[in-house]
């Protein structure tokens, strides 16, 4: 061969590695530069590749992946096939949509073949841009099929059918039960195998020794007289030829534990307000290569047993393991379960099946999300040591022990300590949140509990044989693990530990259902709570999936009259007592709503519209002259409001918004949203009722309550706060209601009055009428009440109430005193809105078209933000130097932003460093509010413009 051949050949193999390599590692992801790369995050039912779901029309969404100004998806095609090689082979042999002209990304509803049970599909998409060429496929995503028919289980309900002792406040020891089968060696290759699991109480399953998946507490919370979750595993890893053993350990959980406030309602049992004992239900379909398939279910082939080392398990009390009762093995085959009884058969689910409904857990598990380390340990009394987690969180404790066999270790958990360094526990009441551990002896042994939870941050250990080292404990912090989505950042230390205090408060009260608190006999699901939080939830965490699994639990609290629950699930009886509070039962209207505005969901609306257009109607057939002064429940009006500090110098009372005012305005408030509902979901004739019927109540509540000079009944600042935020009042009474809410102030030494509602309404008005500068003076005041107050006084979550703790005075009254409780931490809606200045639009929800509003002040200098919309990351920045303001702005593909720049020259506005009025995709909409305007489509932008002082902006 000549050398010319010799260069030419080494070339060319030169090229063709070249080009492996660079395809190699960039596909699928990145193209060349220009080109539109391939689609990200891919997402069925708002989760990523979920399994065992049951909505038999998923919606998929996903992420367009271009940084490039103005970069809109023009068109999609999706493939979805019954196999990952179909779908390699360009076969969606379910559903090809072909190429759909479409600027849509999110909620693509699946319409191809019909779902059936168990079936797994796979899916890709891609999309074009204005440029006409696709880009390339994504990587293939998944999902699979739930059992969507009670035939589909043919599994029956099993557990301990013997008497219970008479006393049903007598907790009982955890069972256990177990099973063999044979997976047999000729029958080839387990294809795939899918577990399918759920349980009256709650389960922890066990495949071959193995721990089934990481959730916790499950199936959760629902009303377990209609409604219990399964959930769904991939256990194909986990299964071998030869005898496996299937097993379970069961506990009480909320079903046949105890439930907060039991012990307070007259007439309820302390425990087991659903049943006395749990039980188990399970499908395992095991799939073999050859296409023949083997099904284990739950039945009477299984053993149980109560005298394993879970003694006691409750989620309010804490659990009694003793490890002496271990029987190592007995999730494994071979284990000799002879002394085991026959297991117990309870119904069984199949055609004629009648019990609750059996559903798709839809969102995220409680799983653990983090684990922190202890940052003391002291010892308060002799042998008395106290972890100290730097944190207070909701969860659990995993401890490193050694000692003789016998021994019982104590973990008692408490949120605070008292002046001598010991735990004070008596703002839990009647919750024991104590662990109690008995060694097995020998080596050293860990302990983790299975069937509680607690809310803390001190961990009190007794009964060690020696002194504790600090790493022996560990803090586990679970929650519904709702991804998280929005960061807060400024050059104020206190504020941002003030986020970090709100965002560990929510993570502690996430657990299945939105939570008051995670510590006291109460930890439910209360309406009015999440109705204040429910924005800054969704700014902090995506909590699309999370709303999914909770408003079912709403719709099944609602009394039969349509009066919504005070807390849902509501284990009580709804229509007997708890229900019809006004801002609690609203909820059941502002929480989709807030959902549909951050996330576009027009299908939770659907499901939900009845329900909340039967509550407003049930309000408004007992209130005829649309003044809410009847059926308002136990009434807890604007709770914990100024009125209830008592502070030297205050007014003793005048704080609080008059109870039918305040009924009166969310009734108002109610009606106009099921009108907005209405008009979404194309129901022209509703829409039309529920307008009128609110413009009825904004005119009779003005009639009733506003005098003709705009003074509100009871002429508080809440009152003018709420009523400006639901925009109640005629454009002539605006200017009025805003003075005489800035002259709240007057009364109170300029401090903060309003109480759990009218918090955060305040903030925003005030804000809204071009005060931010009030609004920041609120937001960094040191002084009780103050959120400031609690952090200089060691707040690591929020207070339930303002003053928690006051110094000289000690704790608030112990009857009520949880320090997590995230309803006055709602200010982080305003954190988010004002500071970083990112703001959904309602018109165009889900972030389809968003504000950047940011209003620097307070003194800050800088601030960044984050928010991962459905679409992407929306990102804003902005600091101030030399009398200038830049904001650096992320819009994400596919959406467009409306951005307000602050400034007192709206002619030197630059941006990208040219003039604003010039800039590449930049429109220029004129001035609002002392700030220049401009709507611009996705990219990164850095606008700058000439302003004040810092703190001088208003
Ligand atoms: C809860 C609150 C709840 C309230 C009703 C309390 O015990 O902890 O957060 O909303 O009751 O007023």
């Amino acid at each position: 061969m000549d050398k010319g051949w010799c260069m030419f050949l080494l070339i060319v193999v030169g090229l063709v590695l070249m080009n492996v390599l660079v395809v190699g590692c960039a596909a699928p992801h990145a193209s060349s530069i220009g080109e539109l790369r391939a689609p990200q995050h891919l997402r069925c039912e708002y989760l990523v590749d979920p399994l065992g779901i049951d909505e038999t029309a998923p919606r998929l969404s996903w992420e367009m992946d271009d940084p490039r100004r103005g970069a809109a998806q023009r068109a999609y095609q999706i493939m979805a096939a019954s196999s990952e090689t179909a779908l390699e082979q360009d076969s969606g042999d379910l559903w090809d949509t072909g190429k759909v002209a479409s600027d849509e990304s999110v909620q693509i509803v699946y319409s191809g073949r019909p779902l059936r049970s168990g079936m797994e599909v796979y899916w890709t998409v891609r999309l074009w841009d204005a440029n006409g060429k696709p880009s390339p496929w994504s990587r293939p995503a998944r999902w699979s099929m739930g059992l969507l028919s009670p035939s589909d289980w043919d599994a029956c309900w099993i557990g301990d059918t013997r008497t219970p002792p008479l006393d049903q406040n007598e907790p009982l020891p955890s069972p256990r039960l177990r099973t063999e089968f044979a997976i047999p060696g000729e029958g080839g290759k387990v294809r795939r195998a899918i577990a399918f699991v759920s349980a009256l109480g709650l389960y922890e399953l066990r495949l071959n020794g193995q721990r089934v998946g990481d959730h916790l507490l499950a199936p959760e919370w629902t009303d377990y007289h209609r409604r219990v979750q399964y959930q769904t595993y991939d256990v194909t890893a986990q299964l071998h030829p030869g005898a496996n053993t299937l097993a379970a350990q069961l506990g009480d959980g909320w079903y046949a534990g105890r439930i907060g406030l039991a012990d307070l309602v007259p007439g309820m049992p302390k425990r087991s307000l659903y049943g006395r004992q749990p039980r188990l239900l399970v499908r395992l379909a095991i799939e073999f290569a050859d296409g023949h398939t083997q099904i284990i279910v739950s039945d009477d082939a299984w053993r149980l047993s109560t005298d394993g080392p879970i003694r006691v398990s409750d989620i309010l009390d804490g659990e009694t393991y003793d490890a002496r009762r271990e029987t190592p093995g007995w999730d494994m085959p071979g284990f000799d379960d002879s002394a085991w009884l026959p297991v117990g058969v309870f119904e069984k689910v199949d055609a004629a099946y009648a019990g609750p409904r059996l559903v798709a857990q839809p969102n995220e598990p409680i799983r653990i999300v983090r684990q922190i380390h202890p940052v003391a340990v002291t010892e308060p009394q002799t042998g008395v040591y106290v972890f100290d987690l730097g944190q207070n969180m909701a969860g659990w404790c995993r401890i490193r022990l050694r000692g003789p066999a016998g021994t019982t270790v104590t973990l008692r958990h408490a949120e605070v300590l008292n002046p001598d360094g010991t735990i004070y526990t008596a703002n839990l009441r009647s919750a024991a949140q104590t662990d109690h551990y008995t060694l097995r002896g020998g080596d050293g042994e860990v302990f983790e509990p299975h069937f509680t939870y607690h809310g803390f941050r001190y961990v009190e250990v007794t009964g060690l044989t020696g002194k504790p080292a600090i790493d022996d404990l560990i803090g586990c912090v679970f929650c519904s693990a709702a991804p998280e989505a929005g960061r807060f950042e400024c050059s104020s230390p206190m504020l941002n530990k003030l986020w970090s205090n709100i965002v560990w408060t929510q993570r502690a009260n996430l657990m299945s259902i939105p939570t008051d608190c995670p510590q006291r006999n109460e930890r439910l699901g209360w309406m009015g709570d999440i109705l204040a939080f429910a924005q800054t939830a969704c700014f902090d965490m995506d909590m699309t999936a999370f709303f999914t699994k909770w408003l079912p639990d709403v719709r099944d609290a609602q009394a039969e009259d349509g009066r919504y629950p005070d807390f849902a699930p509501h284990p009580f009886d709804p229509n007997a007592r708890f229900s019809s509070v006004p801002a609690w039962g609203d909820a059941g209207v502002f929480v989709p709503w807030c959902a549909y505005v951050n996330y576009g969901d027009k299908r939770m609306l659907e499901r939900h519209f009845e329900s909340a257009r039967r509550w407003v109607d049930c309000i408004q057939q007992k209130n005829p002259d649309l003044l809410w002064k009847n059926s308002r429940g136990n009434d807890y009006g604007d709770w914990l409001n100024a009125d209830t500090l008592k502070l030297e110098g205050w007014p003793a009372s005048g704080a609080e918004v008059p109870k039918e005012v305040f009924a009166t305005m969310f009734f108002a408030r109610s009606t106009e949203l099921v009108a907005r509902m209405a008009d979404v979901l194309g129901r022209p004739d509703e829409t039309e009722h529920y307008r009128a019927l609110a413009a009825d109540i904004r005119a009779a509540f003005n009639r009733a309550y506003v005098a003709s000079d705009g003074r509100i009944q009871g002429n508080t600042q809440a009152g003018y706060a709420i009523a400006l935020a639901f925009d109640l009042l005629p454009e002539s009474q605006r200017a009025a209601a805003k003075h005489y809410l800035l002259e709240g102030f007057q009364t109170y030494g300029g401090l903060i009055s309003t109480g759990f509602h009218s918090t955060i309404c305040l903030m925003n008005e005030l804000t809204r009428c071009g005060r931010s500068d009030e609004a920041y003076r609120l937001i960094n005041n040191r002084r009780m009440p103050s959120w400031g107050y609690a952090i200089d006084h060691g707040a690591t979550t929020i207070w339930e109430r303002w003053d928690g703790y006051v110094e000289g005075r000690g704790f608030q009254d112990p009857g009520m005193n949880s320090f997590s409780h995230y309803a006055i931490g709602s200010v982080g809606e305003w954190m988010y809105r004002t500071i970083i200045g990112i703001n959904p639009d309602e018109s165009k929800p889900g972030y389809k078209h968003f504000f950047i509003r940011p209003r620097p002040g307070g003194g800050l200098t800088w601030a960044r933000g984050e928010y991962r919309s459905l679409y992407g990351q929306i990102e804003c920045a902005w600091r101030k130097k030399d009398g200038r303001l830049t904001i650096d702005l992320t819009v994400p593909p596919n959406t467009t932003a409306t951005v307000s720049v602050p400034t007192n020259d709206a002619a030197k506005v630059k941006e990208g460093g040219h003039p604003a009025a010039i800039a590449e995709n930049v429109k220029c909409l004129g001035t609002e509010d002392g700030a220049a305007c401009y709507f611009v489509p996705a990219g990164r932008y850095t606008f700058s413009a000439p302003c004040g002082d810092p703190g001088a902006a208003k």
